[in-house]
Protein backbone atom coordinates (compact mmCIF):
# COMPACT_ATOMS: atom_id res chain seq x y z
CA UNK A 1 0.00 0.00 0.00
CA UNK A 2 1.54 3.35 -1.43
CA UNK A 3 0.11 6.27 1.21
CA UNK A 4 -0.04 9.65 -0.16
CA UNK A 5 -1.54 12.42 2.67
CA UNK A 6 -5.28 10.76 2.91
CA UNK A 7 -4.64 9.36 -0.43
CA UNK A 8 -4.38 5.22 0.14
CA UNK A 9 -3.75 3.33 -2.94
CA UNK A 10 -4.58 -1.06 -2.57
CA UNK A 11 -3.47 -3.04 -6.19
CA UNK A 12 -5.81 -6.15 -5.97
CA UNK A 13 -5.82 -6.77 -9.79
CA UNK A 14 -4.72 -10.20 -11.14
CA UNK A 15 -1.81 -11.28 -13.09
CA UNK A 16 -2.31 -10.66 -16.98
CA UNK A 17 -1.87 -14.47 -17.44
CA UNK A 18 -5.10 -15.03 -15.47
CA UNK A 19 -6.94 -13.08 -18.01
CA UNK A 20 -5.51 -14.59 -20.67
CA UNK A 21 -6.88 -17.52 -20.50
CA UNK A 22 -10.48 -15.99 -20.61
CA UNK A 23 -9.81 -13.43 -23.95
CA UNK A 24 -8.57 -17.24 -25.91
CA UNK A 25 -11.80 -18.31 -24.71
CA UNK A 26 -13.58 -16.35 -25.37
CA UNK A 27 -12.13 -15.44 -29.25
CA UNK A 28 -12.99 -19.06 -29.39
CA UNK A 29 -15.99 -19.42 -29.23
CA UNK A 30 -18.60 -18.81 -32.18
CA UNK A 31 -20.06 -15.84 -31.59
CA UNK A 32 -16.45 -14.53 -30.64
CA UNK A 33 -16.59 -12.74 -27.62
CA UNK A 34 -14.67 -10.15 -25.96
CA UNK A 35 -15.31 -9.03 -22.50
CA UNK A 36 -15.85 -4.77 -22.55
CA UNK A 37 -13.61 -4.60 -19.35
CA UNK A 38 -10.75 -5.16 -21.41
CA UNK A 39 -11.58 -1.50 -23.25
CA UNK A 40 -10.33 -0.18 -19.80
CA UNK A 41 -6.26 0.11 -20.51
CA UNK A 42 -5.25 3.83 -19.36
CA UNK A 43 -5.62 4.75 -23.44
CA UNK A 44 -9.11 2.91 -23.41
CA UNK A 45 -9.68 4.73 -19.96
CA UNK A 46 -8.97 8.04 -21.83
CA UNK A 47 -11.13 7.69 -24.83
CA UNK A 48 -13.75 6.64 -22.72
CA UNK A 49 -13.82 10.24 -21.05
CA UNK A 50 -13.40 11.75 -24.56
CA UNK A 51 -16.54 9.75 -25.24
CA UNK A 52 -18.65 11.24 -22.46
CA UNK A 53 -17.90 14.94 -24.48
CA UNK A 54 -19.47 14.13 -27.49
CA UNK A 55 -22.92 15.52 -28.23
CA UNK A 56 -24.22 12.24 -29.28
CA UNK A 57 -23.61 10.66 -26.45
CA UNK A 58 -26.41 12.44 -23.77
CA UNK A 59 -25.82 9.66 -21.24
CA UNK A 60 -22.99 11.54 -19.06
CA UNK A 61 -24.82 15.18 -19.63
CA UNK A 62 -27.91 14.06 -18.61
CA UNK A 63 -27.21 12.15 -15.40
CA UNK A 64 -24.54 15.03 -14.50
CA UNK A 65 -27.66 17.23 -14.41
CA UNK A 66 -29.58 14.67 -12.44
CA UNK A 67 -27.30 14.50 -10.40
CA UNK A 68 -26.46 18.24 -9.86
CA UNK A 69 -30.41 19.30 -9.76
CA UNK A 70 -30.98 16.51 -6.81
CA UNK A 71 -27.72 16.77 -4.74
CA UNK A 72 -29.26 17.77 -1.76
CA UNK A 73 -32.03 15.46 -1.48
CA UNK A 74 -29.32 12.48 -2.33
CA UNK A 75 -27.44 13.92 0.62
CA UNK A 76 -30.87 14.03 2.67
CA UNK A 77 -31.53 10.41 1.73
CA UNK A 78 -28.59 9.49 2.27
CA UNK A 79 -27.29 11.19 6.19
CA UNK A 80 -24.17 11.06 7.75
CA UNK A 81 -20.91 9.18 8.63
CA UNK A 82 -20.63 6.68 5.98
CA UNK A 83 -18.31 4.86 3.26
CA UNK A 84 -19.22 6.15 -0.19
CA UNK A 85 -18.24 3.26 -3.06
CA UNK A 86 -17.51 3.82 -5.98
CA UNK A 87 -17.47 1.23 -8.76
CA UNK A 88 -15.60 1.90 -12.00
CA UNK A 89 -14.97 5.43 -10.72
CA UNK A 90 -12.60 6.17 -13.97
CA UNK A 91 -11.55 10.04 -13.40
CA UNK A 92 -13.83 10.67 -10.48
CA UNK A 93 -15.55 13.38 -12.31
CA UNK A 94 -19.14 12.77 -11.35
CA UNK A 95 -18.12 12.38 -7.54
CA UNK A 96 -16.96 15.62 -7.36
CA UNK A 97 -20.99 16.88 -7.92
CA UNK A 98 -21.75 14.90 -4.95
CA UNK A 99 -18.24 15.43 -2.48
CA UNK A 100 -19.26 18.59 -1.20
CA UNK A 101 -23.20 17.75 -0.15
CA UNK A 102 -22.43 14.02 0.99
CA UNK A 103 -19.19 14.88 2.85
CA UNK A 104 -18.60 10.92 3.23
CA UNK A 105 -16.09 10.01 5.83
CA UNK A 106 -14.32 7.99 3.55
CA UNK A 107 -14.79 7.78 -0.36
CA UNK A 108 -13.43 4.40 -2.05
CA UNK A 109 -13.60 4.27 -5.38
CA UNK A 110 -13.05 1.09 -7.23
CA UNK A 111 -11.20 0.59 -10.91
CA UNK A 112 -9.92 -1.87 -13.04
CA UNK A 113 -7.50 0.58 -14.77
CA UNK A 114 -4.94 1.41 -12.00
CA UNK A 115 -2.58 3.87 -13.11
CA UNK A 116 -5.51 6.08 -13.81
CA UNK A 117 -7.16 5.70 -10.71
CA UNK A 118 -4.07 6.48 -8.47
CA UNK A 119 -3.90 9.28 -10.75
CA UNK A 120 -7.77 10.65 -10.58
CA UNK A 121 -7.37 9.18 -6.79
CA UNK A 122 -4.51 11.81 -6.09
CA UNK A 123 -6.16 14.69 -7.69
CA UNK A 124 -9.46 14.32 -5.91
CA UNK A 125 -6.61 14.01 -2.97
CA UNK A 126 -5.51 17.72 -3.46
CA UNK A 127 -8.69 18.93 -4.76
CA UNK A 128 -10.41 17.80 -1.50
CA UNK A 129 -7.94 18.29 1.28
CA UNK A 130 -10.52 16.87 4.19
CA UNK A 131 -11.55 13.90 2.30
CA UNK A 132 -10.07 10.54 3.10
CA UNK A 133 -9.52 8.21 -0.21
CA UNK A 134 -9.17 4.47 -0.65
CA UNK A 135 -8.45 3.63 -3.67
CA UNK A 136 -8.85 -0.26 -5.06
CA UNK A 137 -7.58 -1.38 -8.37
CA UNK A 138 -9.72 -4.41 -8.78
CA UNK A 139 -11.69 -6.52 -11.19
CA UNK A 140 -14.89 -5.47 -9.13
CA UNK A 141 -17.22 -8.19 -11.98
CA UNK A 142 -15.70 -10.73 -9.48
CA UNK A 143 -16.16 -11.68 -5.75
CA UNK A 144 -13.91 -9.31 -3.59
CA UNK A 145 -13.43 -7.51 -0.13
CA UNK A 146 -12.48 -3.92 0.79
CA UNK A 147 -9.16 -3.44 1.48
CA UNK A 148 -9.56 -1.69 4.86
CA UNK A 149 -11.35 -2.26 7.63
CA UNK A 150 -13.86 0.57 8.92
CA UNK A 151 -17.14 -0.36 10.89
CA UNK A 152 -18.93 2.54 9.34
CA UNK A 153 -22.08 2.39 7.00
CA UNK A 154 -21.25 1.90 3.38
CA UNK A 155 -23.47 3.42 0.30
CA UNK A 156 -22.28 2.23 -3.08
CA UNK A 157 -22.21 4.71 -6.24
CA UNK A 158 -22.80 2.72 -9.60
CA UNK A 159 -22.98 6.01 -12.62
CA UNK A 160 -22.77 6.04 -15.80
CA UNK A 161 -25.36 2.75 -16.55
CA UNK A 162 -22.14 0.35 -16.45
CA UNK A 163 -24.64 -1.67 -15.10
CA UNK A 164 -26.16 -1.99 -18.59
CA UNK A 165 -22.58 -3.74 -19.18
CA UNK A 166 -23.42 -6.58 -17.47
CA UNK A 167 -26.62 -9.08 -18.84
CA UNK A 168 -29.74 -8.84 -17.26
CA UNK A 169 -28.87 -12.13 -14.98
CA UNK A 170 -25.86 -10.70 -14.35
CA UNK A 171 -26.43 -7.06 -13.64
CA UNK A 172 -28.70 -8.91 -10.73
CA UNK A 173 -26.52 -10.74 -9.30
CA UNK A 174 -24.36 -8.08 -9.13
CA UNK A 175 -26.66 -6.21 -7.50
CA UNK A 176 -27.33 -8.29 -5.12
CA UNK A 177 -23.95 -8.09 -4.49
CA UNK A 178 -23.61 -4.74 -4.01
CA UNK A 179 -26.85 -5.36 -1.54
CA UNK A 180 -24.22 -7.47 0.74
CA UNK A 181 -21.48 -5.21 0.48
CA UNK A 182 -23.99 -2.19 1.92
CA UNK A 183 -25.95 -4.48 4.12
CA UNK A 184 -29.38 -3.23 5.73
CA UNK A 185 -28.58 -0.01 6.98
CA UNK A 186 -26.79 1.34 3.59
CA UNK A 187 -27.45 2.00 -0.14
CA UNK A 188 -27.16 2.20 -3.14
CA UNK A 189 -27.40 5.25 -5.72
CA UNK A 190 -27.31 3.82 -9.06
CA UNK A 191 -27.72 5.87 -12.52
CA UNK A 192 -29.28 3.25 -15.37
CA UNK A 193 -30.03 4.86 -19.27
CA UNK A 194 -33.75 4.17 -20.31
CA UNK A 195 -34.91 2.69 -23.06
CA UNK A 196 -35.84 5.11 -26.03
CA UNK A 197 -36.31 5.46 -29.63
CA UNK A 198 -33.55 3.60 -31.01
CA UNK A 199 -32.21 6.33 -33.30
CA UNK A 200 -31.26 8.00 -30.24
CA UNK A 201 -29.59 5.24 -29.40
CA UNK A 202 -27.69 4.43 -32.13
CA UNK A 203 -26.47 7.70 -32.80
CA UNK A 204 -24.92 7.98 -29.46
CA UNK A 205 -22.61 4.68 -30.12
CA UNK A 206 -21.68 5.92 -33.43
CA UNK A 207 -20.23 9.27 -33.02
CA UNK A 208 -19.35 11.13 -35.74
CA UNK A 209 -16.23 11.76 -34.47
CA UNK A 210 -15.55 8.69 -34.51
CA UNK A 211 -14.28 8.33 -31.03
CA UNK A 212 -16.24 5.45 -30.07
CA UNK A 213 -15.09 3.39 -32.80
CA UNK A 214 -11.37 4.29 -31.66
CA UNK A 215 -12.39 3.16 -28.42
CA UNK A 216 -13.91 -0.48 -29.89
CA UNK A 217 -10.50 -0.77 -31.72
CA UNK A 218 -8.45 0.07 -28.56
CA UNK A 219 -9.13 -3.18 -27.19
CA UNK A 220 -7.39 -5.15 -30.09
CA UNK A 221 -4.47 -2.67 -29.31
CA UNK A 222 -4.81 -3.39 -25.83
CA UNK A 223 -4.46 -7.28 -27.02
CA UNK A 224 -1.37 -6.67 -28.95
CA UNK A 225 0.45 -4.64 -26.33
CA UNK A 226 -0.54 -6.94 -22.97
CA UNK A 227 -0.91 -10.47 -24.32
CA UNK A 228 1.52 -10.43 -27.69
CA UNK A 229 -1.37 -10.95 -30.55
CA UNK A 230 -0.66 -10.00 -33.89
CA UNK A 231 -4.30 -8.29 -34.85
CA UNK A 232 -3.72 -5.72 -37.42
CA UNK A 233 -6.03 -3.04 -36.13
CA UNK A 234 -7.16 -1.18 -39.49
CA UNK A 235 -8.44 -4.61 -40.89
CA UNK A 236 -11.20 -4.63 -38.70
CA UNK A 237 -14.37 -2.03 -38.35
CA UNK A 238 -16.16 -0.68 -35.54
CA UNK A 239 -20.08 -1.48 -35.62
CA UNK A 240 -22.79 -0.52 -33.20
CA UNK A 241 -26.42 -0.89 -33.56
CA UNK A 242 -29.60 -1.41 -31.29
CA UNK A 243 -31.38 -4.58 -30.43
CA UNK A 244 -34.92 -4.26 -29.99
CA UNK A 245 -35.09 -7.80 -28.88
CA UNK A 246 -32.65 -7.70 -26.39
CA UNK A 247 -33.28 -4.34 -25.31
CA UNK A 248 -29.15 -3.23 -25.43
CA UNK A 249 -26.67 -1.56 -28.11
CA UNK A 250 -24.33 -4.22 -29.32
CA UNK A 251 -21.09 -3.22 -30.42
CA UNK A 252 -19.17 -5.55 -32.54
CA UNK A 253 -15.29 -5.37 -34.61
CA UNK A 254 -16.15 -7.11 -37.96
CA UNK A 255 -13.36 -8.26 -40.16
CA UNK A 256 -12.75 -6.48 -43.16
CA UNK A 257 -11.17 -9.45 -44.92
CA UNK A 258 -10.36 -13.01 -44.33
CA UNK A 259 -7.23 -13.36 -41.73
CA UNK A 260 -5.12 -14.80 -39.58
CA UNK A 261 -4.43 -13.54 -36.19
CA UNK A 262 -1.61 -15.12 -33.17
CA UNK A 263 -2.40 -14.84 -29.84
CA UNK A 264 -0.55 -16.98 -27.04
CA UNK A 265 0.61 -19.80 -29.17
CA UNK A 266 -2.86 -20.09 -31.60
CA UNK A 267 -3.84 -18.90 -34.63
CA UNK A 268 -7.49 -17.58 -35.08
CA UNK A 269 -8.88 -17.76 -38.67
CA UNK A 270 -11.36 -14.76 -39.33
CA UNK A 271 -13.31 -14.86 -42.54
CA UNK A 272 -14.14 -11.82 -44.33
CA UNK A 273 -17.32 -10.21 -42.15
CA UNK A 274 -16.73 -12.01 -39.15
CA UNK A 275 -17.39 -10.41 -35.63
CA UNK A 276 -16.12 -9.91 -32.59
CA UNK A 277 -18.72 -9.28 -30.04
CA UNK A 278 -16.92 -6.80 -27.64
CA UNK A 279 -20.27 -4.70 -25.79
CA UNK A 280 -23.97 -5.46 -25.11
CA UNK A 281 -25.18 -1.95 -23.46
CA UNK A 282 -28.57 -3.05 -21.97
CA UNK A 283 -31.18 0.04 -21.78
CA UNK A 284 -33.91 -0.65 -19.04
CA UNK A 285 -37.55 0.60 -17.87
CA UNK A 286 -38.49 1.97 -14.80
CA UNK A 287 -40.41 -0.72 -13.72
CA UNK A 288 -37.31 -3.25 -15.01
CA UNK A 289 -35.02 -1.33 -12.32
CA UNK A 290 -37.65 -1.19 -10.04
CA UNK A 291 -38.31 -5.05 -9.84
CA UNK A 292 -34.30 -6.04 -10.06
CA UNK A 293 -33.99 -3.71 -7.02
CA UNK A 294 -36.83 -5.78 -5.34
CA UNK A 295 -35.16 -8.66 -6.43
CA UNK A 296 -31.87 -7.47 -4.91
CA UNK A 297 -33.30 -7.11 -1.48
CA UNK A 298 -33.60 -3.53 -1.40
CA UNK A 299 -37.25 -2.61 -0.35
CA UNK A 300 -37.11 1.79 -0.95
CA UNK A 301 -36.80 3.02 -4.22
CA UNK A 302 -36.36 6.94 -5.07
CA UNK A 303 -36.53 8.02 -9.02
CA UNK A 304 -35.33 10.97 -10.61
CA UNK A 305 -35.23 11.78 -14.12
CA UNK A 306 -34.90 14.04 -16.89
CA UNK A 307 -38.09 15.70 -19.09
CA UNK A 308 -37.53 13.70 -22.00
CA UNK A 309 -36.97 10.25 -19.86
CA UNK A 310 -33.79 9.55 -21.48
CA UNK A 311 -31.85 8.76 -17.91
CA UNK A 312 -32.71 7.37 -14.47
CA UNK A 313 -31.06 8.16 -11.14
CA UNK A 314 -32.17 5.77 -8.37
CA UNK A 315 -31.39 5.78 -4.97
CA UNK A 316 -32.15 1.96 -3.26
CA UNK A 317 -32.11 1.65 0.35
CA UNK A 318 -34.24 -0.38 2.98
C1 LIG B 1 -19.31 2.36 -19.52
N1 LIG B 1 -20.54 2.11 -20.25
C2 LIG B 1 -21.71 2.45 -19.46
C3 LIG B 1 -20.58 2.69 -21.60
C4 LIG B 1 -21.94 2.38 -22.26
O1 LIG B 1 -22.57 3.33 -22.71
O2 LIG B 1 -22.35 1.23 -22.28
C5 LIG B 1 -19.44 2.17 -22.45
C6 LIG B 1 -19.52 2.65 -23.87
N2 LIG B 1 -19.42 1.89 -24.90
C7 LIG B 1 -19.53 2.63 -25.99
N3 LIG B 1 -19.75 3.88 -25.65
C8 LIG B 1 -19.71 3.93 -24.29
Amino acid sequence: MNSLSTVHFYDRSVEIDDHGDEILTGLLEKPRTLSPKFFYDEKGSELFTEITRQPEYYLTRVETALLRKHVDEISELIGEDFILVEYGSGSSEKIRILLDSLKPAIYAPLDISGEYLAQAAQALGREFPWLEVHATCVDFTGEFELPFTSTKRRVSFFPGSSIGNFDRSEAQSFLGRIRNLVGDAGGLLLGVDMKKDPRILNEAYNDRQGVTAAFNLNILVHLNREYGADFNVESFRHEARYNEEEGCIQMFLKSEQDQRVNLMGTCLEFTQGEKIHTENSHKYTVAEVEEMANEAGFSKIRTWQDDQGLFGLFYLSN
